[in-house]
């Protein structure tokens, strides 16, 4: 086991006038369950593939425990990879496919089994030993890739989107198996996903990028309740949080017509008078008579919850989410009340993006 360290690491693309990742820093601790997650495009695999050495890294550099890897081949660097197309060798039966990086690396038949065998007991392959690929499902596929990583008994799994080819009810499952196995076997690993809800469910910590810049690495609750910046506010979340855009004045920020009392300290950190409010959409509530009035324009039920989206009075491009659980939600087109828990309201600086603590 070890621990991984990117020390700014940049990767330029030939011929690409920005990087692809730009001075990436992150230590992630031995046996830490790290997730990259980010939009398409953003430098997840990059970054993964810079750790495998897979790609050059142009500056900066990268190390495995207390050795600088940034110049060693892929083969020399005790790392096993993951990938979405995990693609099984055909014709040959899931012991041979787990096995075959070990035979290549000159382990003996005894040896190779021993390790195949111990995988596949972790991974509930024993039965399939003796099977093609061709007659497994895609769940039990997926784990014998996870078995050709696990019997090299590597430092460090590095995995770049391995569920995406599941359907939704399988990655669900298979993403709370590979969770339970990393923290049994205690490996370091490193996992790409552009979904947040995967990278919430299943990092220790979870590290969002945008443009190949890091944005803010830390533990899934707090990326929900303290995010960085307007980018990570809006990006973890399901529904997103709702954002409004409003103007600093006395006694609080006015977006549209009407005005949301928000402290003065709070206010005087921004360095314009140009706020964004951020509210999750299970902190608002309805009320009768105080709140601010909005006007209701969908209403989505999902059974347990109903997520109204409304709309404030004067600034009807700016869309409101709330969550309403066990209760009639209003019919659309209505006009209801909304308070928010003050405690729980964040005010970002609409220029520098930053959220003001
Ligand atoms: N081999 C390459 N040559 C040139 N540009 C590349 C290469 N690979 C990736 N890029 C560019 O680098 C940027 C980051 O790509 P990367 O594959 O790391 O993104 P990603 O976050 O993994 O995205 P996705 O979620 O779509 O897999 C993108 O702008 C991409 O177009
Ligand atoms: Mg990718």
């Amino acid at each position: 086991m070890a621990s991984v360290t990117y020390m700014d690491a940049t990767r330029v693309y030939p011929g690409a006038d920005h990087p692809a990742v730009n001075k990436l820093h992150l230590e992630i601790g031995d046996g830490e369950f790290m997730v990259l997650v980010g939009p398409s495009g953003c430098g997840k695999s990059t970054s993964l593939r810079m750790l495998a050495g897979l790609e050059d890294v142009n500056s900066g550099s990268v190390w495995i425990g207390d050795r600088d890897v940034t110049d060693l081949p892929p083969k020399d660097r005790d790392i096993a990879m993951v990938f979405q197309n995990y693609a099984l060798y055909p014709h040959m039966t899931v012991s041979e496919n787990m096995g075959f990086a070990l035979k290549m690396a000159g382990l003996n038949k005894d040896q190779r089994d021993r390790r195949v065998k111990e995988a596949a007991e972790l991974l509930g392959l024993t039965d399939l030993l003796a099977r093609k690929p061709k007659n497994l499902s895609g769940g039990q596929r997926q784990r014998v890739a996870m078995g050709r990583a696990i019997v090299r008994n590597p430092q460090v799994f590095l995995m770049d989107e391995p569920l995406s080819n599941l359907d939704a009810k399988l990655r669900v499952q298979t993403r709370t198996q590979i969770a339970a196995l990393q923290s049994r076997l205690g490996v370091t690993t490193v996992y790409v996903t552009h979904d947040q809800v995967e990278a919430m469910t299943m990092g220790d910590r979870v590290a969002v990028m945008k443009d190949g810049l890091l944005q803010q690495v830390a533990s899934p609750l707090s990326l929900y309740e303290e995010p960085a910046n307007l980018f990570v506010a809006g990006f973890i979340g399901s529904p997103a949080m709702t954002l409004l855009k409003g103007t600093a004045v006395d006694g609080g920020v006015q977006i549209g017509d009407t005005l949301i009392p928000v402290a003065r300290d709070v206010l005087s950190k921004a360095s314009t008078a140009k706020v964004v409010l951020g509210v999750r959409p299970e902190h608002l509530a309805v009320t009768e008579d105080d709140g601010v009035v909005v006007n209701v324009t969908t209403v989505e039920q999902t059974g347990a919850d109903a997520f109204v989206h409304a709309t404030l009075p004067g600034s009807s491009d700016q869309q409101v989410v709330a969550r309403l659980t066990n209760q009639t939600p209003p019919p659309r087109g209505a006009q209801i009340r909304l308070t928010a828990d003050p405690a729980k309201l964040h005010v970002f600086d609409a220029a520098t993006q930053q959220r003001i603590p």
